[in-house]
């Protein structure tokens, strides 16, 4: 059931997210960078608080009179500061709804990574614990209307000893003590919001917290617009001798607080505790089966700690040297972090194929699937394919490739070292090579494909080596849904690599004990022999 919404979801964000891709591009992709967008908008909030700040009265008395104040009298910079102050908060609801549910769509939030799904539920409770006291403080019609719907809400939990809206709304005012509390929890309920969004992506290495700069000025730009178009306004003074008729309600923030007359205190409360547990359970439904965790082999480790640098999770770290090998330190891995990707398979330098011995080892290797065993199927593999233009796919199986019955598997396309490529072209194995990954935009180990395309572009260590012919080589970043448009770049390099001369002219028969090996893991590597796709 999960499973199928995550499907629909997929497909949903997949229709939204491609026509960007063509429109700005996959790095500038608004959907691909929805956590930066939302550190983005709170610093324009805090920016723009810390503004506003300056020119409001915290006294009940005053507030709105210096509100109105800073609206009209310096519209040019106070006045724009507040719109820019409501329109971000309101993006922020919009980024973290969309980044919620695209986090679920592409699967993101059970196995490891339940740590950062968790620590996002905290995040949305504060947030409209920032929107709500942030109403208050304006102290027009709607500000009254929030604190006593608050009130009254609270109230209903038994969680304080005297009803809150009898002792701070007596006579139908607020006492100027609960008003100068909401405006120190407006104050510090964001910071701690900033300290749960910090520890929400501790667990993950190099985290975009930036979006890139083009993106960030399109937004700002747009946000200053709307604002000198629609200025946020208040709604008038309040009027304590009657009850508001109609007041505009912030959809963003209080979509709640006309259901709690609709449905009742008792049905909305029930509404939040069973969205938050749901939210809360949902890494564990169903749990996801792991593989067991990456492991270091000290013999070949050598402490050079590009494994460090490239797990996106945060799972690795250098330790003092335990076993009398004459360097430093070494690596070791935390098997509770690690999603058993292979990127750090692929990053060290001791994981060479080229190694004669048939029991490859290596610094750092997946016990469900070592380099010895990719190595023995890539051969598999490549003595499977049709001739006579040979190209083989190396494909992750997240990404569009993965339904391609000939490929060698990969948990991430950054698992396959550059010499792994280096060896099927020298050992003339294929005529092409191709690596196929997830869309660019969204990549399932995060860093995946910016590892591979900076490892081939000879930017990072371990890189591919010189001497590999480039245009044998080609990446195709297609999602998981586009296996349509990952056969049609397929067909174009195969194509192009049948007009090159064969590296070999006839291909050997496949020896039989690697068809063995690629029957037993991988059927279709050795039913899809006869024919390309
Ligand atoms: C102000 C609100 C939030 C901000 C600013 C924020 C920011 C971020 C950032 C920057 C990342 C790292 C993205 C990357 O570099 O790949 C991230 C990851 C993540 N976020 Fe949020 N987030 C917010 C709210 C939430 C909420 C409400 C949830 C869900 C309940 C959530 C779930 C996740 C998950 C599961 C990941 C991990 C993705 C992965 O491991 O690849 N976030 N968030
Ligand atoms: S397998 Fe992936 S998550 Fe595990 S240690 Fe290696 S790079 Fe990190
Ligand atoms: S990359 Fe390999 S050699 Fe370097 S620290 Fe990691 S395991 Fe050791």
């Amino acid at each position: 059931m999960i499973g199928a919404v995550r499907g629909v979801l997929l497909r949903g964000f997949e229709l939204i997210e491609r026509p960007f891709d063509r429109l700005f591009g996959p790095s500038l992709n608004p959907l691909a960078q929805l956590g930066a967008l939302g550190f983005f908008f709170f610093w324009i909030v805090a920016v723009s608080g810390i503004y506003l700040f300056i020119f409001f009265d915290t006294g009940i008395e005053r507030a709105y009179e210096s509100v109105e104040h800073l609206t009209y009298a310096y519209w040019f910079h106070a006045g724009v500061m507040r719109s820019l102050h409501r329109y971000a908060s309101d993006l922020m609801v919009v980024m973290v709804a969309a980044h919620l549910l695209r986090e679920f769509a592409y699967d993101h939030y059970r196995g490891v990574r339940w740590f950062s799904w968790l620590t996002g539920l905290p995040i949305i409770w504060l947030l409209y614990a920032c929107g709500i006291t942030g109403y208050w403080l304006v102290w027009d019609k709607l500000a009254r209307y929030v604190a006593i719907t608050t009130s009254e809400l609270l109230d209903y939990l038994p969680i304080f000893g005297e009803p809150i809206a009898r002792n701070f709304i007596s006579g139908g005012t607020l006492t100027s003590r609960f008003f100068t509390l909401m405006v120190f929890m407006h104050v510090a309920v964001p910071l701690f919001l900033l300290f749960i969004m910090w520890v929400h992506i501790i667990r993950i290495s190099r985290p975009r917290v930036n979006p890139p700069r083009m993106l960030a000025a399109l937004s700002l730009i747009a946000l200053v617009g709307v604002s000198m178009w629609k200025p946020a306004l208040s709604q008038g003074h309040v009027d304590l001798a009657t009850a508001p008729v109609e007041i505009g309600l912030d959809w963003f923030y209080l979509p709640l607080y006309p259901l709690t007359d609709l449905w009742g205190k008792g049905a909305v409360w029930a509404f939040l505790g069973t969205f938050s547990i749901m939210i809360g359970l949902m890494p564990w439904l169903p749990p996801l089966r792991r593989a067991r965790a990456a492991a270091v082999d000290l013999a070949h480790c050598n402490g050079c700690a590009r494994c460090v640098d490239d797990c996106p999770y945060e799972a690795i770290r250098m330790v003092r040297r335990s076993d009398g090998l004459p360097f430093p330190t070494e690596a070791a891995v935390n098997p509770a972090l690690c999603v058993s990707c292979g990127i750090c398979v692929g990053a060290c330098p001791s994981s060479t194929p080229f190694r004669r011995t048939h029991d490859l080892k290596t610094g750092i290797d997946l016990p469900d699937y070592s380099l010895a065993d990719l190595r023995e199927r890539t051969i598999a593999a490549a003595q499977a394919l049709p001739g006579p233009t040979r190209v083989l796919v190396f494909a992750c199986e997240h990404g569009g490739g993965a339904a391609y019955p000939g490929r060698v598997p990969l948990p991430c396309v950054a698992m396959a070292p550059p010499s792994l490529i280096d060896y099927v072209l020298s050992k003339k194995l294929a005529d092409g090579v191709v690596v196929a990954g997830c869309a660019e935009r969204a990549c399932f180990n995060r860093l995946g494909i910016v590892l591979t395309e900076q490892r081939f572009a000879q930017q990072r260590d371990p890189y591919l080596r010189t001497r590999v012919p480039r245009d044998r080589v080609t990446t195709v970043w297609t999602s998981i849904l586009e296996f349509g448009r990952f056969k049609k770049e397929f067909g174009r390099f195969a194509a192009k690599i049948a007009a090159f001369p064969p590296v070999q002219a006839t291909p050997s028969p496949p020896p039989k004990k690697l068809l063995e090996i690629a029957a037993r893991r991988e059927p279709d590597l050795v039913e899809n022999r006869d024919g390309p796709l």
